[in-house]
């Protein structure tokens, strides 16, 4: 009869050992084995036990999580088991940031009291305007957020107690609440513009671009379609289980720090060109490309090494990101009211190219939700450096869902993974002046 098991033999023992093969509420989604079941298999009474190596979690799933779901082979993406075009087409950024952290849509009075409860923690303390006025005037604006979500800590002493439900619940409103109010002063603040408070008559996404743009009039008043264009991208960005951020937000929340602090490393993560700073780098490229016409010579740059296609390319996605798909959408809105942003010519030529292209076909390297979020960031008038800011507003909700779960789960403990020994082995302290000289 088929066993759920492995049996491995070890050639250096000749022993056996059966492992046993585990699976998560759904058995179609894959099997595992406990890495831990390896250090049963030894070479000797003396020896520590089997390993398994993976650099870059490449094939380790580090927890079992019930958020959302990524078949990278099939560009599927869904958040708490609601496909995320349903979603982008009919939810909003506040409720998904509800559903995604307690498992459930909310129903109508559940929303209300959550709206109203994110509307009235909008506002930051005074003194985190005297501490943001430290920041050089060209700070980066990721930096200034990075910098400003770990000060929140010293604000809310209480926030350490991380094993009370209660205290939880509310540092995680006050943390969707404010950030939009922190990114905003530090774009505020890169350009010498004076801070605006929020306003509670307005939606989230319609008050930070208040708090962004307004200038000298009595009332700001967002473009409806922009607001709704920024809550759909907000929405595309809640959640993409286990990458590096939210890997971050687990690894540093798993010592029971507050979760500002650990917040602040989860969005240092995400700063990386690798991960969400590669909306900027697909700016910074397109622009660098210059023109429709030098694409293919870029494209040959990338194929010869020299190059890295930014915004294409994910460790999971094997396919079209689905994400990318809904923002080419709505970037057809935004432009609408913007006017086409010109370098979406160029994106799209080299998309064209790509696609076609046996490098990109060979690797099943497919654009990715940045190469197209920062063209229409940038023809809402965001600068570049603001790109993985609006990244991070929608993704703490994510990171906060990600840091609750993992509190929840009585199998995680600090996480701390193992190494590969590969130093010099055991040797003799000796004096500095008896050291030979240092090779140069
Ligand atoms: N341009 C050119 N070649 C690429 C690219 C790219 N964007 N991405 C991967 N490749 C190539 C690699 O050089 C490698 O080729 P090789 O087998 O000949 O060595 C192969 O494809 C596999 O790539 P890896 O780097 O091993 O893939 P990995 O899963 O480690 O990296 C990553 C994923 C970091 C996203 C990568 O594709 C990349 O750097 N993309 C550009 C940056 C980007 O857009 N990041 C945003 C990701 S989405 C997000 O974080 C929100």
């Amino acid at each position: 009869m088929a066993k759920d098991s492995l049996t491995i033999t070890d050639n250096r023992t000749n022993k056996t050992y059966e492992i046993p093969i585990q699976y998560g509420t759904y058995p179609q989604y894959g099997a595992s084995i406990r890495a831990t079941d390896l250090r049963q298999i030894k070479n000797g009474e003396e020896d520590f036990g089997l390993l398994s190596y993976d650099p870059a979690f490449g094939n380790t799933a580090s927890c079992r999580s019930a958020i959302t779901f990524v078949d990278g082979e099939r560009g599927i993406l869904r958040y708490r088991g609601y496909p995320i075009d349903q979603l982008a087409e009919k939810s909003s950024y506040l409720e998904v940031a509800y559903l995604i952290l307690h498992g459930e849509l909310p129903d109508e009075q559940q929303l209300k009291v959550w709206v109203d409860d994110i509307t009235i923690h909008t506002m930051v303390h005074e003194s985190i305007k005297k501490f943001l006025d430290g920041f050089r005037y060209d700070a980066h604006p990721m930096g200034v957020f990075v910098g400003a979500v770990g000060a929140l800590s010293t604000f809310y002493p209480d926030a350490r107690g991380v094993d009370d439900p209660d205290c939880r619940a509310i540092q995680i409103t006050r943390l969707i609440a404010k950030v939009p109010t922190l990114a905003a002063m530090a774009f505020r603040h890169s350009r010498g513009m004076p801070y605006v408070y929020p306003d509670n008559d307005l939606s989230l996404t319609g008050n930070f671009l208040n708090m962004l743009w307004r200038t000298a009039e009595p009332k700001y008043e967002p473009n409806p379609v922009l607001e709704r264009a920024l809550d759909v991208l907000f929405i595309l960005h809640v959640d993409h289980e286990q990458n590096c951020s939210a890997n971050a937000m687990r690894s540093i929340g798993s010592s029971r720090p507050d979760p500002y602090c650990a917040l602040s490393g989860a969005a240092a993560a995400l700063y990386g060109p690798l991960h969400g700073g590669a909306n900027e780098a697909v700016l910074r490229m397109l622009a660098g490309i210059g023109t429709r016409a030098n694409v293919n010579k870029f494209v040959e740059g990338v194929k010869g090494g020299k190059e890295r296609l930014m915004g294409f390319g994910h460790r999971v996605y094997k396919n079209y990101d689905p994400r990318a798909r809904i923002i080419k959408q709505t970037a057809d809105e935004v432009f609408a009211v913007t006017g086409v942003n010109p370098l979406l010519e160029i994106a799209l030529e080299l998309e064209q190219v790509a696609l076609k292209d046996e490098y990109f076909i060979e690797r099943k390297l497919y654009p990715n939700v940045d190469f197209y979020s920062g063209i229409i960031y940038q023809a809402m008038g965001f600068p570049v450096d603001m790109f993985p800011v609006l990244f991070a507003i929608p993704r703490t909700a994510g990171w906060l869902a990600q840091w609750e779960e993992l509190l929840k789960d009585k199998e995680q403990r600090i996480a701390r993974p193992r190494q590969v020994y590969d130093g010099n082995d055991t040797r003799d302290y000796v004096e500095v002046g008896k050291r030979p000289p240092a090779a140069s």
